[in-house]
């Protein structure tokens, strides 16, 4: 077993190791210190292997005969360190209430790494390089989630990969299997019929929003915006196909036709498929609160019509906030909906509405889970709201240094390995894991939907 002497905590939070030699902690290693007659569980951040070898970490609570007790920790002159145990790492996890296994632990002694399914209420980042393994390990996430919890999850899918969601792969069993067979998971595709369609009702649409898919700019279109806003009750009169008609009445002087009828017809909006007409709108079915809704938004004949979903669910569920009532959101492939850099007015309504939901939904039971291949792709607005954070692998130093102005809870040495991370691997930190923990991610229970395309061989 690993021992090493002179660990010493000045503070009752931090710890230093002066010679760790002989030792093989390194950061991410969860160690048990006794020191001045108190056994304390503590996470080892950081290991400098200039000679003599030095430990830094913090501690986390003091290990008694009852558990653990995370509400205390304490200094000490002269303290040894070694390895944690299974039994001790299992008490971590029952203290901290962690119960969704996504995974096993890459740090010694291994064993199951836990999430905490009560800290989703807080907004989550996921970031890591195309091909890392993101989709396939928020599959595996969300499967626990949707298992274990009454949390309703709205998944944002712009590839398809969740659309298979409801089902079980031939070899899946255990508990979380028979769990998700009985969970309501509800798939919503642009090109599906009845029920499971994709689609919005612009009748519903607030004003802005309307506006937006008109691609009216209230100072840029200053006067089509404002007879817009005077048609604000034909607007609310039904949907776009009802409207015309009523719009072209009002053809002023001769034969020019009413501007905003001119533009309607001239975007094509109204052959976009996505208008519910009389049919089933995303917001109704959301409103039901199944326990998974996958919003397929790719299939779209025009890539304005998955904004367009976006935000009639965003302003709804933004309206209706004081309901109080959970949902997390998840936004794959986030920056389609959330880059700094997205400039046509339906995006940016879509964006504004993001931003504010990280900022004041938090208290009214809205929470973001969104997942994209760097920092720089979401708006720092969103990212500085993040609680949570899931790392895969990214090899941008650059994009490494951003992490950590914005996660200053995950530690340095543990942001350096991503760059070495495989497929798969991650590291999780914040309020939703027990300790910063280094994971290799468990296999999925149910079928990827659109997952690589292999290179066809001989
Ligand atoms: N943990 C894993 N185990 C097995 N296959 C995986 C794992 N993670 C990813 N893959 C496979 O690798 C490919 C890319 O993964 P994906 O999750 O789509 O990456 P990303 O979303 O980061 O671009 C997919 O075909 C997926 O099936
Ligand atoms: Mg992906």
């Amino acid at each position: 077993m690993d021992a090493a002497r002179e660990a010493r905590s000045n503070d009752g939070r931090s710890f230093t190791v002066g010679d760790a030699g002989g030792t093989s902690f390194v950061a991410g290693s969860l160690v048990i210190v006794t020191g001045d007659g108190e056994r304390q569980l503590a996470l080892v951040e950081d290991r400098s292997d200039e000679q003599p070898a030095s430990l830094r970490g913090r501690l986390i609570g003091v290990l008694t005969d009852a558990g653990l007790d995370t509400a205390r920790s304490l200094p000490f002159d002269t303290g040894t360190l070694e390895e944690v145990d299974v039994a001790t790492i299992e008490t971590l996890h029952e203290t901290t209430g962690a119960l969704l296994e996504v995974g096993s632990n890459l740090t010694q002694p291994g064993g199951p790494a836990k999430l905490l399914p009560h800290r989703f209420n807080r907004h989550t980042f996921w970031c890591g390089q195309s091909g890392s393994g993101k989709t396939y390990a928020l599959g595996v996430v969300l499967e626990q989630l949707i298992a274990h919890t009454a949390l309703p999850v709205v998944i944002f899918d712009p590839n398809s990969d969740f659309v298979r969601l409801g089902e079980l792969n031939p070899d899946a069993t255990g508990p979380t299997a028979e769990a998700l067979a009985q969970r309501d998971i509800r798939v919503l595709r642009a090109r599906g019929e009845g029920d499971s369609a994709l689609r919005a009702r612009f009748i519903d649409l607030r004003l802005p929003s309307k506006a937006a898919v008109l691609r009216l700019d209230p100072v840029v279109d200053r006067d089509e915006y404002n007879r817009l806003v005077h048609l604000e009750e034909l607007m609310r009169a039904g949907e776009l196909a009802q409207i015309m008609p009523m719009l072209r009445e009002r053809t002023q002087t001769g034969d020019e036709a009413h501007p905003l009828a001119e533009r309607i017809e001239n975007l094509g909006v109204l052959d976009w498929e996505v208008w519910a007409a009389g049919a089933t709108a995303v917001t109704d079915v959301v409103a039901e609160r199944p326990d998974a809704t996958v919003l397929d938004l790719g299939g779209f004949s025009t890539p304005e019509q998955q904004l367009v979903v976006a935000l009639s669910l965003l302003d709804d569920l933004w309206e209706r906030r004081e309901e109080r009532r959970p949902v997390l959101l998840v936004i794959d492939e986030a920056h389609n909906l959330c880059s700094p850099r997205l400039d046509s007015p339906l995006a940016v309504a879509v964006r504004e509405r993001i931003v504010q939901i990280a900022a004041e939904g938090r208290k009214f039971g809205l929470w973001l889970l969104l997942s994209t291949q760097r920092p720089s792709k979401v708006h720092p607005g969103i990212i500085s709201q993040c609680d949570n954070l899931a790392l895969m692998k990214m090899t941008s130093p650059v994009d490494l240094a951003e992490l950590g102005t914005y996660f200053g809870y995950a530690p340095t040495s543990l942001l350096a390995r991503s760059p070495w991370f495989r497929q798969g691997e991650a590291l999780f930190a914040g309020g939703f894991v027990p300790t910063p923990s280094l994971v290799k991610m468990n296999a999925r229970l149910t079928p990827e939907g659109g997952s690589d395309v292999g290179v066809p061989l001989r």
